[in-house]
């Protein structure tokens, strides 16, 4: 049971953060399917760590903790084994100079302008031939790519991408990566902005391609601006693309602080739904899925390796927390072909089994969950028993 002292703090808070501002910093300048809202690691954070106390998130998705963490003055890592994930937290708390911005961004859309604005003046080019296209662009192949994207955007964006890698600054080149990656979906036939990945019938012609790139790089520029006062603090936060069973890398009892929202089995598929992005990008969105805890989620035993897959995660979790520690989990209960699966009761049983003992829940209720389907959703403290 938890201390009073613990009890206190968090019984003063609203957990459901009701109207309350979530996109502040670099927060949300890319959509990322199931963030939790940053209040809810932010509070986290504030009760049960210290300055310079280290946060591990392994689970960390589009880095909402890790943002939190490094406006705390705690050091962190934060662990996902999507690439687009570890691209966009890593682009959240790096700070870039300005001159270097400046310089970067605006040779960059100087050389696109000009590019893009020759290519729209042949008109010809923009109509349809798969295999020239694929050549003189440098598209990525991948199937169906006609299907997805109307051929001026093809184009566009191959050139944008194109222009992008020639970038000196790695870490101006992977933010306007997350630009690039964030108008994908927006610029394509998919039906939705974010979801489920369908073709829309309705979709009108896309003329913009460039001019949306252009305001995306420059909101996310001013954002990461921002960042500039954190630059010592950014120093100790650490992104690692990697599987969450397997954490060698941090030491038994290294860690000081968890604060994690594994995902919900199958609720989210990120592979399916970011199949765009991770495509131009480079990524493999059927590598990723056969990866992801809770991935191929139409086939029958995914609870069942969902659980074998948690169960390894909490013994790690469990190995690199310092005796006495907390470890915080976001989760909600799934409904999985039909059946509501209680996760917070099977966590109980996982933390149980590892040496996380638990402590506490709160309930978030109907207005600000995380998974718009889910009624609930809970936040569960647990322990570090030696
Ligand atoms: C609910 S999301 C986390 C969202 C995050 N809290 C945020 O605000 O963006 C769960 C994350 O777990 C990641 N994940 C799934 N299997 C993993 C594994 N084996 N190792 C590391 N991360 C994994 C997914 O890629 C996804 O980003």
């Amino acid at each position: 049971m938890l201390e009073k002292k613990y009890l206190k703090r968090i019984n003063k808070i609203n957990w459901e953060f009701i109207n309350a501002d979530t996109t502040y910093l670099t927060h949300n300048f890319h959509r990322y399917s199931s963030k939790y809202i940053p209040q809810i690691a932010g509070n986290l954070i504030d009760i049960f760590s210290r300055e310079n106390d280290l946060i591990l998130d392994n689970f960390v998705g589009s880095g909402t903790t890790l943002v939190e963490a490094m406006i705390r003055k705690r050091r962190a890592i934060g662990i996902d084994i999507n690439p687009l994930a570890c691209l966009i937290s890593k682009v959240k708390i790096t700070p870039i100079e300005k001159t270097v911005l400046d310089k970067e961004i605006g040779k960059l859309i100087m050389s696109l302008k000009q590019a893009i604005y020759s290519v729209r003046e042949q008109k010809t080019l923009y109509s349809f031939d798969k295999k020239n296209m694929i050549e003189e662009y440098e598209v990525p192949k991948f199937p169906y790519i006609d299907k997805w994207f109307q051929p001026q955007v093809i184009v566009e964006l191959a050139i944008i991408k194109k222009y992008i890698d020639f970038i000196e600054n790695k870490d101006a080149r992977d933010m306007c990566l997350v630009a690039f990656s964030s108008i994908i979906r927006g610029v394509s036939n998919a039906s939705s902005e974010f979801g489920n990945l369908m073709i829309s019938k309705r979709k009108g012609k896309v003329t913009d391609t460039f001019e949306r790139f252009v305001s995306k790089v420059n909101e996310i520029k001013s954002r990461i601006l921002q960042l500039d006062k954190y630059k010592e603090f950014s120093k100790n936060i650490k992104v690692v693309c990697g599987d969450t069973r397997n954490l060698a890398f941090i030491n038994d009892s290294e860690i000081d602080l968890i604060v994690t929202h594994p995902p919900y089995i199958a609720a989210v598929p990120y592979a399916e739904y970011q199949k765009l992005s991770l495509r131009w990008l480079g990524f493999s969105d059927r590598k990723l899925d056969k990866e992801l805890i809770g991935g191929r989620r139409q086939s029958n035993d995914v609870v069942k390796r969902f659980d074998k897959d948690m169960l390894k995660a909490f013994e790690e979790m469990s190995r690199v927390l310092k005796d006495n520690k907390f470890c915080c989990i976001v989760i909600g209960n799934p409904t999985v072909k039909g059946k509501t699966i209680e996760l917070n009761k099977k966590f109980i049983k996982f933390g149980s089994k590892v040496g996380l003992e638990f402590q506490y829940e709160i309930k978030r209720g109907k207005y600000n969950t995380t998974m718009g389907k889910m009624k609930e959703e809970f936040i569960m403290i647990f322990r570090k028993t030696n």
